[in-house]
């Protein structure tokens, strides 16, 4: 069988890589319609070997044959739109922050919690690029000895800002100003993701912290986070410090990870084996490494996990949660 689906900001950054992990995973595509702004109404775009003609979004373009429609075209064109795909039938898959904390959307990362899907209302929600790749190696550690605490500390690449991120640096390093950031990023690290809010975190801050008890299915877990924007090209790394409920063994915990789909354990640090941006750029797997036991506390383990924020951290998640519909047959 296949489908018919809309990629809503088919012009964009993550609505680009949508596309090319479309093909790369052979997704059974019967028709393909491509939306993005009307500054972008006419343009051709190709996929497959065949020609695309960009459709403006508006009210009367629409269609209601649409089975999957993958939106990454800001929040407020989410908060819009989605219902109105939705009223039409189509399944939203949203790499926005529109929906993620809506009671009656699910919130997916298909290594930790497919299942849910079962339970959409025509949307189900993208979580957030660092949230999604440290997900697959909670979710093994939770499953074997339960999480207690988490302190995430983020390295964040400024392809996480579209198109304007990556701009803004490549102009740094040409000596001009940023357009987007409030500071330079090129030889800096900007502490300050998303806006401020009333309790000194940022937005972004708050995504890892909420994002992460939902998916895990854990409303009480004490987590906290920084989120910090880094002269990397393309590629989020985090530094996660977990205390678990039970005792652990590291070489149960690094077996355990190395066993877990979509995750890649890159620890061999005789060998100066770790993970870093440069190679996890381009993969859809996540890779952990700088795996020990944190001695300061109780069962306290760090961890050092790095993916690729395009691919496992939008896209690529995005496109696994349309297989799980059709897998399920959702759709
Ligand atoms: P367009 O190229 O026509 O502006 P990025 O995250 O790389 O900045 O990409 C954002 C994507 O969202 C682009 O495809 C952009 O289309 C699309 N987009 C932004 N605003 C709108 C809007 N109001 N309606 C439809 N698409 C939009």
């Amino acid at each position: 069988k296949k489908y018919n689906v809309a990629v809503v900001g088919a012009t964009g950054l993550v609505g680009q890589t949508f596309l090319k992990v479309l093909k790369e995973r052979n997704f059974p595509i019967d028709n393909l319609y491509l939306y993005a702004s009307a500054r972008s109404a006419g343009k051709k775009v190709e996929f497959d070997g065949k020609e695309y003609e960009i459709i403006e979004l508006n009210d009367d373009n629409i269609r209601d044959d649409i089975h999957i429609a993958l939106f990454s075209a800001g929040g407020g064109t989410s908060k819009e739109y989605g219902p109105k795909f939705a009223a039409k039938n189509a399944v939203v898959v949203d790499n926005s922050s529109a929906w993620r904390m809506d009671k009656n959307v699910p919130l997916i990362v298909p290594e930790a919690n497919p299942e849910a899907a079962a339970d959409h209302s025509g949307i189900i929600a993208n979580p957030n690029c660092s949230t999604i790749q440290v997900i697959p190696v909670l979710k093994v550690l939770d499953e074997l000895y339960g999480l207690k605490r988490v302190i995430y500390s983020t390295y964040q690449a400024v392809a996480g800002s579209g198109q304007k991120g990556i701009d803004d640096l490549e102009a740094n390093l040409r000596g001009e100003d940023s357009k987007g950031y409030p500071h330079k990023i090129a030889f800096n690290l900007i502490p300050h993701i998303d806006t401020f809010l009333d309790n000194g975190y940022t937005k972004e801050e708050i995504k890892m912290v909420e994002e992460t008890r939902k998916i895990l299915g854990l409303p009480d877990l004490k987590v906290t986070a920084t989120c910090v924007r880094v002269p990397v090209r393309m590629g989020h790394a985090v530094s996660v410090n977990v205390e678990l409920e039970k005792p652990f063994d590291l070489k149960e915990v690094t077996e355990a990870f190395a066993k877990k789909e979509g995750v890649i354990v890159k620890d061999d640090v005789k060998n100066n084996v770790y993970p870093m941006p440069l190679e996890a750029a381009g993969k859809d797997e996540v890779f952990v490494g700088r795996i020990r036991r944190d001695d300061s506390v109780e069962n306290g383990l760090n961890l050092w996990v790095v993916a690729d924020n395009i691919r496992k951290g939008a896209a690529t998640n995005a496109v696994q949660i349309a297989e799980e519909l059709i897998k399920r047959e959702i759709v």
